[in-house]
């Protein structure tokens, strides 16, 4: 009998006859499985034959071919398959998501974000982090108000989808240290632009006794992991997706720092030269304004790894964030924003450790008081300088792929106009 085999091991079997199960991909000459058959594509077989090297053969990587010796048909497909291997318009394409993950460039992506995610552990659980779950219905907003699902919620009223699990996270660290949560959270974002998911999967780290400079050093070690490790272990996805790899082999720590004053006069300057009008409308800006995604892409062309900058008008931040000592109008708050015109990957802070501060700006942001007592208690016994920060998923699998837009960096996207398939 010969052994079963997966795809992927292939490379271990030259020479021997194996047997393996899987679809049709392609009828001529690509893909999975490289058959010369009549089987129409998706057919689901189990074959049995002898393993041989030949370069020519596509695949991710590719290289080699299996000799038909015997074939048993599971089922043949329909022979309407609608997600054939041409060209399909975006929401074609996104309305037959459930075929659409079969093809091999939402496969690379995919295999590439299921690296982001496991690296992630592996660097945070061997440095010290644990893994503590957050909920996912909350009791109030938590990272402004204008982006919550609400839902009804027995007698309680109402409940709140997580926008983060931060401030459970907050409340971890006084038990444990240094914590994570790694879950969906969502947003019920009006945006519609190529980096916003209404329904998103985020990292967030959270440190006891840690300040924004400490912060940076986790942020650049982990991101530095991240891409080191999907370049070893992903080459063959990025370079079936066309990645130009070079432009990620250089990313290793440290990474530049700029204030947001400092990135601030820059782009004033390049608001005040620039002749054209259109382009000149785009970059409009003054200090206090949150950056835009054509603010951040300027400030990104100036660096070739991701760039933090930190010290944002609090006005733009949330209520959390610490206020940078003898400038209150400033907070203690750092953004990554990753090259080629990715922009924020990660947006984190130091957080208010004065009870009476924090109050005064659940106050001031018109929060209910009650539902963050438990969160204002934190701050009475043992309160320390804590920081943390959140990573999207699809941001940075996006970013390592080289895609346009990040609903194809998770399996099933949900954005302000789908929620189907
Ligand atoms: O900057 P954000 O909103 O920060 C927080 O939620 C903090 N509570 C995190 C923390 O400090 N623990 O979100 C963090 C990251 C962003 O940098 C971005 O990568 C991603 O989450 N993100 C989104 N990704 C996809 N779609 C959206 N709508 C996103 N909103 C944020
Ligand atoms: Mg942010």
């Amino acid at each position: 009998m010969a052994e079963q085999i997966s795809v992927s091991q292939i490379s271990n079997y030259v020479g021997q006859e194996v047997t393996i199960k899987g679809w049709v991909y392609n009828r001529t000459d690509k893909g999975k499985l490289v058959l010369v058959m009549r089987l129409p594509q998706e057919s689901a077989v189990i074959i049995t034959g002898p393993v041989r090297e030949d370069k020519r053969a596509p695949g991710i990587p590719g290289g080699y071919e299996l000799g038909v010796k015997q074939i048993e048909v599971v089922q043949e497909a329909a022979l309407d398959y609608p997600m054939s291997l041409k060209d399909h318009g975006v929401d074609f394409a996104l309305d037959h998501r459930h075929l659409w993950i079969r093809m091999q460039s939402q496969w690379a992506i995919l295999r590439v974000r299921v690296k982001v995610m496991s690296a992630v552990r592996e660097y945070l659980d061997s440095h010290g982090f644990f893994n503590l779950d957050t909920p996912i219905l909350t009791p109030a907003a938590a990272e402004g108000t204008t982006t919550l699902f609400e839902t009804p919620y027995f007698d309680e009223g109402f409940a709140y989808l997580a926008q983060t699990g931060q401030l459970y996270n907050e409340a971890n660290i006084f038990s444990f240290g240094k914590v994570y949560c790694f879950g969906p959270t969502f947003r019920a974002e009006k945006s519609k632009t190529r980096r916003h998911l209404t329904e998103f999967w985020m990292l967030e780290p959270e440190i006891a006794f840690c300040d924004l400079d400490g912060l940076m050093e986790v942020e650049e070690g982990l991101i530095t992991y991240i891409v080191q490790t999907v370049l070893r272990d992903c080459a063959a996805e990025l370079k079936f997706l066309g990645r130009d790899v070079s432009k990620l082999e250089n990313i290793k720590e440290p990474f530049p720092r700029i204030s947001y004053d400092d990135a601030a006069k820059l782009l004033i300057d390049l608001y005040e030269q620039e002749t054209d009008p259109e382009k000149k409308e785009l970059l409009k800006f003054e200090w206090g304004m949150d950056f835009g995604a054509p603010h951040e892409t300027e400030i990104t062309k100036l660096y070739d790894k991701p760039v933090f900058v930190y010290g944002y008008p609090s006005a733009v931040k949330a209520f959390y964030m610490e206020p940078w000592p003898g400038r209150p109008e400033v907070c203690k708050s750092v953004d990554l924003l990753a090259p080629e015109g990715y922009g924020e990957i990660c947006g984190g802070s130091e957080r208010i450790s004065n009870h009476d501060a924090l109050l005064a700006r659940i106050h001031k942001e018109g929060l209910p008081e009650e539902a963050f007592q438990w969160y204002l208690e934190l701050r009475k016994y043992g309160s320390v300088p804590h920081s943390g920060f959140g990573m999207g998923v699809e941001r940075v699998t996006a970013w390592l792929c080289g895609i346009e837009h990040i609903r194809e960096a998770i399996p099933f996207p949900r954005t302000i106009k789908r929620v189907y398939p």
